[in-house]
């Protein structure tokens, strides 16, 4: 599978032929300026969950790309209130399979408002199955015991988890996640682009250097053969 990230917890993944988009998030955000929106393709936007730092700019790309929006209900509904109704719903526990892949909505904790005050759901995570391969990825999320159920289940290849604190997990509970769904080779998301989120890369490196696992906190634009 082939990883691009394009700046805080959004990222393009190649999968069983098809361009996965996870919770978009460019145009706001100043650290991604360098990213061409003309460039960014999505066969699937997947949002995790309401908040505008996950969603900002998925209408838009929607539109460019004829794209299906895969996301709870509530999420769904609203986006087709705004006119778009290409979506998929699914909710927590629902497991669907695309044609070019598996796709089972986890459990999250964390909020999911709309910023009109809209009530966007339950916050999600997904784990998804294509090319013989399987990966996590936790959208905005504290550390969870539901994670050992990632675990044992379905022992995810790569996963995306954030790392930022203070929204999300920290990174030294992102190591413990690592062991919950026993993977090895993390990609770090939710850091940098707030200054309440701003983390010490090295320092985060090097606790999960510690614990014998891989951390990649890419840089904006930069793709990764994963
Ligand atoms: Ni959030
Ligand atoms: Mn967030």
């Amino acid at each position: 599978m082939k990883v691009k990230y394009l700046g805080h917890s959004c990222f393009q993944v190649e999968a069983g032929g098809a361009t996965l988009l996870f919770d978009p998030f460019i145009t706001p955000n100043q650290l991604a300026s360098s990213i061409d929106m003309k460039q960014v393709k999505a066969d699937y936007i997947f949002i995790s969950h309401a908040h505008q730092d996950h969603m900002a700019d998925a209408l838009q790309l929607a539109k460019q790309n004829n794209s299906t929006m895969v996301a709870n209900w509530e999420i769904c509904s609203w986006f087709n209130t705004q006119g778009w109704h290409k979506t998929h719903p699914m909710n927590t526990g629902g497991k669907w399979t695309f044609d070019w892949g598996e796709v089972k909505f986890t459990n999250a904790i964390h909020s999911s408002s709309f910023g009109d005050g809209c009530d966007g759901g339950n916050p999600q995570g997904f784990i998804i199955k294509a090319d013989g391969k399987t990966f996590y990825y936790a959208g905005d999320t504290s550390l969870h015991m539901d994670m050992q159920l990632i675990g044992k289940y379905n022992k995810p290849d790569f996963a995306f988890l954030p790392v930022g604190s203070n929204f999300t997990m920290s990174y030294e509970d992102a190591v413990i996640a690592a062991e919950f769904i026993q993977c090895n080779t993390i990609i770090g998301m939710h850091f940098d682009t707030f200054p309440y989120i701003v983390i010490n890369h090295e320092q985060v490196q090097q606790a999960f250097t510690a614990a014998g696992k891989t951390i990649n906190l890419m840089e904006i634009g930069a793709t990764l053969d994963i």
